[in-house]
């Protein structure tokens, strides 16, 4: 398989990579770079799971070729946490309950910080809209869409 050396940066660390062309963005992440929080669900675009956020856009890394990532900047959920200290949309999911078994919450939280980082005032529906690429399956989403309205509480100080 024909590959290519690629050079973008993840969560703050410029990086260069040499990959077959045929990788997924997905793969490139968990089994090369070791980002493992990053999860596999369907890989095929449908569950939300493997959501990372590229150039400030929150996108499917299992439908995204690593090749793709040329020149981009990613967050992944290792991105958030800054000196052993949950980011506010992190803490606000603990919060708020909205973790069970965890599987889709590191998708859920990425969808939601692309979502704040342009619109820290959210309603309801911009909530709602913005996971509906990802799937829970064990909290019913109410206290997910709460969590995102709770962090856009601590993001704006109150
Ligand atoms: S693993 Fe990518 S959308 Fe399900
Ligand atoms: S907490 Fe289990 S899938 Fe969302």
């Amino acid at each position: 398989m024909e590959k290519r050396t690629i050079s973008f940066e993840v969560n703050d660390r410029h990086m260069y990579m040499t990959v077959p062309v045929n990788r997924t963005l997905l793969e490139m992440l968990r089994d090369d770079i070791g980002l493992t929080g990053t999860k596999e669900g369907c890989d095929e675009g449908e569950c939300g799971a493997c959501t990372v956020i590229m150039d400030g856009k929150a996108i499917h890394s299992c439908c995204t070729l690593a090749v793709e990532a040329d020149g981009r900047t990613i967050i992944t959920i290792e991105g958030l946490q800054h000196d052993d200290m949950l980011d506010p949309i992190q803490q606000a999911f603990v919060d708020a309950g909205a973790v069970q078994c965890g599987y889709c919450t590191p998708g859920m939280i990425l969808s939601a910080k692309a979502l704040l980082d342009v619109n820290s005032t959210p309603s309801e529906e911009d909530i709602r809209t913005a996971i509906e690429g990802n799937i829970c399956r064990c909290t019913g989403y109410e206290r997910i869409v709460q969590a995102i309205s709770l962090a856009s509480d601590y993001l704006n100080g109150k």
